[in-house]
């Protein structure tokens, strides 16, 4: 195969701090991630899902200093037993997994740094200011707020409730300013670069203020990758972390290489998904990087709203954070992904709730799409001897059935692409309650009485399960698990293929299972809770 292939699909989540183990908050980034990723899949794209940890910096080195372990030895556990663990947990697909301790990663930062600096943006200087550790961020005047009771008198960081510390040293400089004008030009001229609104008003307002020089390394902070030039010295942890998404997929590797190929199939990324708490970073200081390198700049920042806890963002610093396993032990993987995909629109704030996750969870999933698929296969076993039966003539009932399974399709497919879960979700859903009102309209246990109705019997039956293949296939990206094990019960792997091959493109094809497919009823796909043990 020597043609040129083409370009990869390629998202990314942030890269995490290993400060501590991970919560809800990281896992909604991840599960959102995933979802689309396995869209893009479903559509037959290719695809390529990095996510990963970030493993340096003062947070990291002093929760290392606490433990009482070297900060190699706390990253090393934690991401053995919390970080890669949580990927199973909530059934994440990625294709990679980036720590910025990886050698790969750290040679390639050292590259890139030596290129800008060829390149005339970096220059010696003593820095002089705040600094938020929680953050991680060299903090301006205006980004801080005057503490009270406790901290009267001092300035606190808004996001982490703390006072900022003074930070004296001698360090090397990312001309930041020089790309200003650059960046406001191009955001002008491409808006969908960043979303949601919100989030592109607040990048230009930043920008239009105009942009200082920052520190691109630190002479006091021992643990990240040494400046090349100047070993005594770090690169500042974000100009490393951050290019983790560029490191992971090839980028400095030889064009020839195996890595120099992947870096051109797959760069520049196509989303960058992040919390809006790491906006500026994403929106500003790296596409000013990746402009002082002659990199091309990513397609996409997404910055999603937070996941709160009485009002205030979920944090590891602050210790507000619930575990992904305690609500995925009591819910299933599913539900978890289905639930904070649905419940809160991607863009804005949201909180998690067990009452309001218990209410869907029941009523969206056990009530609405479990009982239809428990009520369809009994239904087939019951009377065709668990035989998928064939159609006979379509009546208004079917057609309508029929167009709207290619409606939501196209709905779902839109919306999704645009980061939308909620509305493409809310379309299937809405496909699924016309399922629901179909069967008791048609009332198919009424027909079975009367050997007349056999025919009609089957087209209902028919019906119902072919619906039920559509919606396997849309929801699949978003329920894995349940919606492969739906597929089996319709008998659909041995007569059409494997779930993870039917694209999202041929799902309104209608009458693709055929007749005589075996049809079993299997476990149920969202088990009552009262039943979860
Ligand atoms: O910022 N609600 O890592 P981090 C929603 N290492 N999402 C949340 C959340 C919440 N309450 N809390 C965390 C860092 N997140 C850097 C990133 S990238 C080059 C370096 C998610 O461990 C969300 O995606 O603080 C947020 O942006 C990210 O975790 C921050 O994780
Ligand atoms: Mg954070």
């Amino acid at each position: 195969m020597g043609e040129a292939a083409s370009k990869k699909f390629y998202l990314t989540t942030p890269i995490y701090y290993v400060n501590d183990a991970p919560h809800i908050g990281h896992a909604y980034t991840t599960t959102a991630g995933d979802v689309l990723t396995r869209w893009h899949r479903q559509r037959g794209e290719e695809v390529w899902f990095l996510t990963g940890v970030d493993e340096h910096g003062t947070k990291v080195e002093r929760a290392a200093e606490q433990g009482g372990v070297t900060p190699q030895e706390w990253v090393d556990r934690l991401v053995a037993d919390e970080w890669l663990p949580v990927l199973e947990t909530v059934d994440a697909r990625n294709d990679d997994f980036i720590r910025t301790t990886d050698p790969r990663h750290a040679i390639a930062v050292q590259r890139f740094w030596e290129v800008v600096r060829e390149n005339g943006y970096v220059y010696a200087a003593p820095y002089v200011g705040p600094y938020c550790v929680g953050c991680e961020e060299f903090k301006l005047a205006g980004d801080l707020t005057p503490g009270t009771g406790e901290y009267e008198g001092q300035q606190l960081c808004p996001v982490h409730g703390r006072p900022v510390e003074q930070v004296e040293e001698d360090n090397w400089f990312f001309k930041l300013s020089a790309f200003a004008e650059q960046l406001i030009a191009y955001y002008e001229a491409n808006p969908d670069r960043i979303e949601p609104v919100s989030a592109y008003n607040e990048v230009m307002s930043f920008l239009r203020q105009g942009l200082v020089d920052i520190s691109m390394s630190r002479s006091s902070v021992g643990w990240g990758i040494p400046l090349p030039w100047d070993e005594k010295q770090v690169v500042y942890v974000w100009f490393d972390a951050l290019l983790n998404y560029a490191t992971a997929v090839g980028y400095g590797a030889d064009p020839e290489s195996e890595a120099g190929r992947q870096f051109a199939r797959t760069w520049p990324a196509d989303v960058h998904l992040v919390g809006k708490d790491i906006l500026r970073f994403h929106a500003v200081y790296w596409p000013a990087m990746l402009m002082a390198a002659g990199l091309e700049l990513p397609r996409k920042v997404f910055a999603h709203g937070w996941l709160l806890v009485g009002g205030e963002k979920m944090s590891k610093t602050k210790l507000t954070g619930i575990a992904p396993s305690e609500i995925i032990d009591h819910f299933g993987s599913d539900a978890f992904r289905y639930y904070f995909l649905r419940a809160i629109a991607f863009g804005q704030d949201g909180s998690f709730s067990w009452e309001d996750m218990s209410a869907r969870y029941t009523a969206e999933l056990a009530n609405g799409l479990g009982n239809l698929a428990s009520r369809a296969t009994a239904m087939v076993n019951k009377y065709c001897e668990g035989r998928l039966p064939a159609a006979g003539a379509l009546t208004a009932a079917e057609e309508m059935l029929r167009t709207h399974l290619a409606e939501v399709t196209e709905q779902a497919d839109t919306a999704i692409v645009a980061l939308d879960f909620a509305t493409g979700i809310v379309a299937v859903k809405q496909f699924i309650d016309a399922v629901n009102l179909y069967v008791t309209e048609q009332a198919p246990w009424v027909l079975a009485k009367d050997p007349a109705n056999e025919v009609r019997l089957h087209t209902v039956l028919n019906t119902i399960c072919e619906s039920l293949r559509g919606i396997a296939v849309l929801y699949y990206p978003l329920m894995p698990k349940a919606m492969e094990s739906l597929w089996s019960q319709l008998g659909a792997d041995a007569a059409i293929g494997a779930i993870v091959d039917q694209r999202i493109d041929s799902v309104g094809t209608w009458a693709q299972l055929p007749a005589g497919s075996v049809v079993t009823k299997g476990e149920s796909l969202f088990p009552r809770l009262d039943d979860v043990a």
